[in-house]
């Protein structure tokens, strides 16, 4: 009989998830082992759907048919707040097999007519510089005992509910920043447990968040979004009577002041316990300086979530703590990350206990130049109250704090770090015979970590944490090969639709807020960054074979083509626009990242002819063969108009850089064979000359391996990716870094950090080589979207004597390991059931292999160039 399946996924959501957003939801199911022979002839989906009163309706449907992944809703659209069980059996032909257990979700509140709460707030003038952010309370009866109730939350700012004085849920930083003018998430949280019969209380903390608070670099801006902080709560209650209640915000709530004194994301927050009543958000009978609110209006649109809410994941305890004298100690968590100190509070009421946080040290103290202007320090004003203290709106990174203003002697066991970030799901891993570069990829993995907080980021520590489009275009293929990463990101893309609607143009951050020097300039399609439009969607299909997300985002994928099209001119080279180019090249100086040595306009042009390809391509999955036509037209004309301005004929660059051969190579956008035979050998020859020096900023760090791969240039590839000498990717490594870099030397060989303004050491995108390092030295991609086929082609090279990966592909898991036993090369394969790979050895005919392990063994000559290197992951 055939193994019982795993219980369905709904489209990209945790399962159980409440208060999702989609009314007909995909359904993804994996199986388990089956016989090599196995293959699904059809499924039968028993879904049960359950109103809020309690009754269920069950129906079952079949599908013929292997589909597995990503399969239409086959019941009736499902209503707000109906819950989901579905439950699949699948048909090889000859039986069925057992049904799987149940997968749930829950439906949101899906139309606007949904929301009957108000947004209310503290009732301030608009001009009060540094009002507190306050809270917001309210008491409401319960008739009877409640069976099943929900809170639907968000808020003008941040917010925290409490019920009964018992915290909601475990979600940080609620509702997360999206475009506001546009979208704005609310979250759901099951209240069941909180709520009892009789009198009830409900407090909401407010914080400034990315709505009021300061954002962005040169000093930034200010309540961007608006002058004032609200909430919106709405609590329905069924109960054990089937007697719904609906608690909502109004303007009988009442608004007051609390202990925390400010909040803000850069700076920190200042807690003042001796003003905390802890009792704040039970019953009470008297309240002393509690106010009317004020009711707020909201023109965005209230969505659900589409990804994982932000949380503590981990929590990290001190590695050292250094006693600087006069109550001073310096903290080593041993890892950067993005979070928040939590810290035992002394019970000796009105000592200031200050945290301030940092990425590295100096001289044994915190240095906080790279920060720039955020203080990220949290202060805490001891009260009479016990237990812990951590601040609720702010998020810091860093791997050191200094704690000063502690009375009496700081222990490991009176503080830890408490990791914040949006809870991904694992989906990629990698190993190799060599530990630094191990420890490069868990460097990756940590920035992955500290920058996907809500928003992908480009740092989480200094006066910026914008979700710069360059930096996430780059390292997207990573991303959705290490973390499940669909659901936030097409959050994320469907905000930058929206910016770019209002803007026309791609602005280089999403959320668009209008900082100098951005504001004031031309708003030129700015290459490498505005591509993300085209090519991250791209890369999600090829992950997930998520097509409904690629034709939510093609007509911004057109857009973007056409605005580069149309800045480009007849002459398709994308002359005398604005461009950050090959930003943060090692040759550029500190104060200069746009001085790059790759001609910008190479660098614009080249990523014109890849995107309009790979639009192109997009037309044709979605069967729009307008789209595909015209743009494999145009990508035609300027893969010419590059040719004929840029590549000379030798073979040479009028760049001749590391970036420009790279780029000219993985964009396929060599004249001849000839040229890009004599090009690829001047990039194997430029590193050499520099002795596997990498010259590359973040429009060439992606690519540069992949071309040498497909040059056939595999040893110099390596001789990059294992140099050790500044710059290079394990540099950093050894120089004690946990994280990957902003700058190939953001502390300088002297030990000294950088002086320049562009000094994170905590920015994913010199780390996108880990998608070269899961591709081709382990030897994993998808050649199918969702891993449906699977292309195994390990490259084994420099020192390694073995390397290997997996990745939870959407049928499950599939990975490759392999071993270099002297000329002889041992391969172990594993494809989950629903797939299917093709295993490509060096100096082997490919083998098509299904499902299950699979063993290879051949002997290897040495790499030579390679005619069976593929483009496909980029
Ligand atoms: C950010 C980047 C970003 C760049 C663009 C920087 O300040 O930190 O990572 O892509 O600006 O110019």
């Amino acid at each position: 009989m055939t193994p019982r399946p795993f219980a369905p996924t709904f489209e990209h959501h945790a399962p159980g998830r409440l208060g999702i957003g989609e009314a007909r939801p995909r359904l993804s199911w994996r199986l388990a082992d089956a016989a090599p022979d196995y293959r699904q002839q059809a499924a039968e989906l028993r879904i049960a759907i359950t109103s809020p009163d309690g009754t269920t309706a069950t129906s079952v449907h079949r599908l013929d048919g292997e589909d597995q992944i990503l399969v239409d809703w086959p019941a009736r659209a499902l209503r707000s707040r109906e819950g989901v069980t579905a439950q699949v059996r699948v048909f090889d032909g000859v039986g069925w097999s057992p049904w799987s257990y149940p997968g749930s979700i829950e439906i949101g509140l899906l139309d606007a007519s949904d929301w009957v709460a108000s947004f209310v707030g503290p009732d301030e003038p608009a001009s009060s510089d540094s009002a507190p952010p306050g809270r917001l309370r309210s008491e409401f009866e319960l008739p009877s005992v409640p069976m099943r109730a929900r809170l639907y939350v968000t808020a003008h700012g941040l917010a925290e509910v409490e019920l009964n004085g018992s915290r909601v849920g475990d979600e940080e930083l609620t509702p997360g920043w999206t475009s506001y003018r546009h979208r704005l998430r609310y979250a759901t949280f099951d209240v069941t447990d909180l709520l009892q019969e009789g009198p009830n209380a409900i407090g909401v903390w407010l914080g400034d968040g990315w709505w009021r608070g300061r954002l962005g670099f040169r000093g930034g801006l200010t309540r961007v979004y608006g002058d004032h902080l609200a909430a919106l709560v709405q609590l329905e209650v069924t109960t054990t009577e089937n007697e719904r209640i609906v608690v909502v915000s109004d303007d009988t709530w009442q608004a007051g002041a609390g202990p925390m004194l400010t909040s803000s994301l850069y700076d920190g927050e200042h807690f003042d316990a001796r003003l905390h009543d802890s009792a704040w958000s039970r019953i009470r009978s008297r309240l002393d300086g509690w106010t009317t609110v004020a009711v707020r209006s909201n023109t965005a649109t209230l969505v659900a979530p589409t990804g994982p809410p932000m949380r503590c994941v981990e929590e990290l305890t001190p590695v050292t703590i250094s006693d600087k004298g006069g109550g001073r100690w310096i903290v080593d968590f041993g890892q950067n990350h993005s979070g928040r100190i939590r810290i035992t509070m002394p019970t000796t009421p009105g000592h200031e206990i200050r945290i301030r946080h940092a990425e590295v040290l100096q001289a044994g103290e915190l240095c906080t130049e790279p920060l720039r202007s955020a203080e990220a320090t949290d202060v805490l004003v001891t009260g009479e109250t016990e237990g812990w203290w951590e601040p609720r709106f702010t998020i810091h990174g860093y791997r050191y704090v200094e704690i000063s203003g502690w009375p009496g002697t700081l222990r490991p066991s009176h503080l830890v770090s408490r990791v914040i970030h949006t809870d991904l799901a694992r989906r990629g891993w990698f190993h190799s015979s060599n530990a630094l570069l191990e420890k490069l990829h868990e460097n990756v993995v940590w920035s992955l970590r500290s920058n996907f907080v809500d928003i992908p980021t480009d740092c989480p520590q200094r006066d910026e944490r914008l979700g710069w489009t360059g930096d996430l275009q780059v390292f997207a293929p990573s991303a959705a090969f290490l973390y499940d990463v669909t659901g936030m990101l097409s959050s994320w893309l469907q905000d930058l639709a929206a910016e770019q609607a209002e803007l026309e143009w791609v602005p280089p951050y999403v959320p668009y807020i209008s900082l100098e020097p951005f504001a004031s300039l031309p708003r030129d399609p700015m290459a490498a960054w505005g591509d993300v439009a085209v090519l991250t969607p791209d890369v999600l299909h090829m992950a997930t074979a998520d097509l409904a997300l690629l034709g939510r985002q093609v007509d911004s994928a057109v857009q973007w083509i056409k605005h580069v099209e149309s800045a480009a001119g007849p002459t398709r080279i994308c002359h005398d626009t604005e461009q950050f180019g090959d930003w943060l090249d090692p040759a550029a100086p500190p104060d200069n990242p746009f001085e790059a040595t790759t001609d910008r306009y190479l660098v614009a042009t080249a990523y014109f002819a890849h995107s309009a390809k790979r639009l192109a391509a997009i037309g044709e999955l979605l069967g729009q063969a307008e789209i595909a036509n015209r743009y494999e037209r145009l990508a035609d004309e300027v893969r010419d108009a590059y040719a004929s301005t840029y590549v000379r004929p030798n073979g040479r660059l009028t760049s001749d850089s590391q970036t420009a051969y790279a780029l000219t190579t993985v964009f396929d956008l060599w004249p001849d064979e000839e040229s890009e035979t004599a090009g690829t050998a001047r990039l194997a020859e430029l590193v050499r000359r520099s002795s596997g020096g990498i010259a590359t900023g973040f429009v060439g760090t992606p690519l540069v391996c992949d071309a040498l791969t497909l040059g056939g240039h595999l040893s110099e590839a390596y001789q990059l990716l294992e140099h050790t000498e500044c710059p290079s990717w394990l540099y950093p490594v050894l120089m004690g870094a946990t994280t990957i870099w902003e700058r190939w030397d953001s502390l300088t060989p002297d030990g000294l950090v950088n002086t320049g303004q562009m000094t994170s050491f905590n920015h994913y995108a010199l780390g996108a080589v880990s998608d070269w390092l899961h591709r081709v030295v382990a030897g994993i991609e998808p050649a199918a979207p969702g891993y449906r086929h699977i292309r195994f082609a390990p490259r084994p090279g420099g020192t390694l004597i073995e390397a290997g990966a997996r990745h939870i592909t959407p049928y499950g898991e599939a990975s490759v390991d392999w071993k270099l036993e002297d000329d002889r090369l041992k391969v172990h394969v594993s494809v989950p059931v629903g797939a299917s790979a093709t295993v490509e050895l060096p100096d082997s005919d490919p083998v098509e292999i299904r499902h299950g392990d699979h063993e290879f063994s051949t002997t290897i000559v040495t790499p030579a160039r390679s005619p069976t290197a593929s483009r496909t992951g980029r």
